[in-house]
C-alpha cells in the first residue's frame, strides 16, 4: 500500500532533490514566494502541457489565449474585483496580527478562497469567542474590515500622469476582454471555449502549507461559452471532465471528490460552483480545494458591455476606481457589442459562461504528494515518486553498469538519441544500485542499463521505477519503447 506523505517529507524532498525552493533564501526567503528548479520546472511544465493537450489540442471546440497580466483598470471594475474581491480580517489588539475572520471561526484551516465585500455580515461578525493564533489572546479583535487582494503598480514615469494598475488576479477576465476578437478572429461557434495557463497574483492574508496558497501563482482556466439553458447541461460535462484529467495522470480516486459550494459561500460572480477538492496532508480533514468550476452565468460578458459604455467616467474622476458608477444596462443588452447571434438557434444572446479554474501550483502539489511513497526493499527504505510517466521530470536514465569495456561510450550515444524526443540523463557515478534510488527519487520511470551483453547482441536492460522488474530490449526499439508509455 502506498505511503501517505507528510507535508513535511515533501518539502524536505523537494529541496534536497531540486524540485522547489524558498524565493530569495540567500537573503532568508521572500515568504510565500517559491521557486522552481531544475526537476520542478519540469515537473510544471509538464503538468502545464497535459493541461494544454487535454483543454485545447484534443477538443475541436476550446482554443487557447495568452494575455498580458497588466490590464486596463476598467477590467477590474467591471469585473467586480476593485470593490468586491476582498478577505475581511480583524486585528488581535494585544500582538496587533492581522488574520482572515472566516480563519478565526474555523481555526485557521477551513477556508473560501475569497470572499465579496459584504460590511454588514462584517458589522454582524461575533469574535468574543474566537482565539488569536499568534498570541493566543481570546476576544481581543478590532471590528472586521476588508482586505484588498489586488496588488497595484503603477504604469508611468511621471507621478502627475502615472496610472494605477493591478497585477491580474485571475487570468480569466483577459478572456472575457478577449471574447470579441476571437469570435471575429478564429472562427469559433458557440458552444466553444477559451483557455489560458499564467500568472495571478493576490495579496493573500494569510498564506499557508508550501506552494498551496501563495501570492504569486500559475492558472490554467477555461471560460466555454454556450447558449443559456444549456449552461448546467456544460457544466455537468466540464465536472466530469476535468475529475478525470486528474485520475488519467495519476491521481487516486479515493483522493479526490467534489464538494458543491453553499449558496453564501459562491463568488459574486457565480450562479453555481463545485470545488474539486484533494486529500491533502495538512489542515483539518484535509480536503482542500484543488479547482473551482463555477457557472459564471452572463455575468462577465454583460459586465464588460456596461464597463464600455462607462469608459468616459473613469477618466473624468482619475484613477479612482471605487468613484466609478457603471452605466446601467441598456434594455437591449443582449444585443450589445459582446453578445453572439447564433445562427442556428436565429437569435441574439450573450453566452453563458462554465468556467473550470484549475491551480498549475496546487496541482503540481497534489501530483508531488500522490505520487510519493516509501518502501522496504531487502531492509531498505526505498523512496520514490510514482508519477505517471507523461509528468515525470526526466523520463529515462541511461547508465553504463561500469565505466570501461566501451560501455559509457555506447551509454552516451543513447543518450544522446533519445534526449532528442524526451528528457533524458546520464550517470555513471556510484554503484548502479544507488543510480536506480537517485533516479527512484526524482520519479524516472525508466532507467537504462548498458551491460556486458550489448556488446553481443545489442540489447540493454530497461528498469521499471514501479516495479523494478527489468526486461531486455534491443538499442534499436528503445524509443518506441519509452515513448509508448509517455501517452495520456
Ligand atoms: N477565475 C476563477 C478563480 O480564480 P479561484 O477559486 O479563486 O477562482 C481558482 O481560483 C484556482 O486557482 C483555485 O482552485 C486554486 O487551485 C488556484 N488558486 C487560487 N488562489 C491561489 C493561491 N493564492 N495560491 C495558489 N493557488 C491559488
Amino acid at each position: 500500500m502506498a505511503k501517505i506523505a507528510k507535508l513535511d517529507d515533501i518539502v524536505s524532498l523537494c529541496k534536497r532533490r531540486g524540485f522547489i525552493f524558498q524565493s530569495s533564501e540567500i537573503y532568508g526567503g521572500l515568504a510565500s514566494c517559491y521557486d522552481y528548479g531544475p526537476l520542478g520546472v519540469e515537473l510544471k511544465n509538464n503538468v502545464k502541457k497535459a493541461w494544454w493537450k487535454a483543454a485545447v489540442q484534443m477538443r475541436d471546440d476550446v482554443v487557447g489565449l495568452d494575455c498580458s497580466i497588466l490590464m486596463h483598470p476598467m477590467v477590474w471594475k467591471a469585473s467586480g474585483h476593485a470593490d468586491k474581491f476582498a478577505d475581511l480580517i480583524a486585528e488581535c489588539k494585544k500582538c496587533n496580527t492581522r488574520t482572515r475572520v472566516d480563519h478565526l471561526k474555523d481555526h485557521a484551516e477551513e477556508h473560501t478562497e475569497h470572499v465579496n465585500i459584504d460590511t454588514e455580515l462584517a458589522a454582524k461578525q461575533d469574535l468574543s469567542c474566537k482565539v488569536c493564533p499568534s498570541c493566543g489572546k481570546v476576544g481581543q479583535f478590532t471590528e472586521p474590515m476588508p482586505f484588498k487582494l489586488m496588488f497595484e503598480t503603477q504604469m508611468g514615469a511621471n507621478v502627475d500622469d502615472s496610472m494605477t494598475l493591478y497585477l491580474r488576479p485571475e487570468t480569466a477576465q483577459g478572456i472575457f476582454a478577449n471574447f470579441r476578437n476571437v469570435l471575429d478572429s478564429a472562427r469559433v461557434k458557440v458552444p466553444f471555449g477559451i483557455a489560458q495557463i499564467g500568472k495571478s497574483f493576490r495579496n493573500e492574508v494569510t498564506t499557508k502549507a508550501f506552494i498551496f496558497r501563495t501570492r504569486e501563482f500559475e492558472q490554467a482556466e477555461i471560460e466555454f461559452f454556450c447558449e443559456p439553458g444549456t449552461d448546467e447541461k456544460w457544466y455537468e460535462h466540464w465536472k466530469e471532465f476535468r475529475f478525470n484529467w486528474y485520475t488519467n495522470l495519476g491521481i487516486k480516486k479515493e483522493n479526490l471528490r467534489f464538494r458543491d459550494h453553499d449558496p453564501d459561500e459562491l463568488a459574486h460572480y457565480a450562479k453555481a460552483c463545485v470545488d474539486v477538492e484533494y486529500k491533502f496532508p495538512f489542515g483539518s480533514g484535509d480536503w482542500q480545494e484543488l479547482e473551482g468550476i463555477a457557472n459564471r452565468t452572463d455575468y462577465d460578458l454583460r459586465q464588460h458591455q456596461r464597463g464600455m459604455r462607462t469608459l468616459n467616467n473613469w477618466f473624468e474622476s482619475g484613477c479612482d476606481l471605487t468613484k466609478v458608477n457603471l452605466k446601467e444596462e441598456a434594455d437591449d443588452y443582449h444585443k450589445g457589442p459582446l453578445s453572439y447571434f447564433d445562427e442556428q438557434a436565429r437569435k441574439r444572446y450573450i453566452p453563458y459562461v462554465i468556467e473550470p479554474s484549475a491551480g498549475i501550483d496546487r496541482s503540481t502539489l497534489a501530483f508531488l504528494v500522490d505520487a510519493y511513497d516509501e518502501e522496504e526493499v531487502k531492509g531498505n527504505t526505498r523512496n520514490l515518486l510514482r508519477f505517471h510517466p507523461a509528468l515525470a521530470p526526466t523520463k529515462a536514465a541511461v547508465f553504463p553498469l561500469v565505466k570501461k569495456d566501451g560501455m559509457p561510450e555506447i551509454a552516451h550515444n543513447i543518450h544522446d538519441d533519445l534526449k532528442k524526443y524526451f528528457t533524458c540523463s546520464y550517470d555513471q557515478a556510484g554503484a548502479v544500485g544507488r543510480r536506480y534510488r537517485r533516479q527512484d527519487e526524482a520519479g524516472t520511470p525508466f532507467c537504462i542499463t548498458v551491460d556486458g551483453q550489448t556488446k553481443e547482441d545489442n540489447t540493454v536492460t530497461i528498469r521499471d521505477r514501479d516495479s523494478m522488474e527489468q526486461t531486455r530490449v534491443a538499442t534499436d526499439k528503445l524509443l518506441n519503447y519509452v515513448r509508448g508509455k509517455l501517452d495520456i
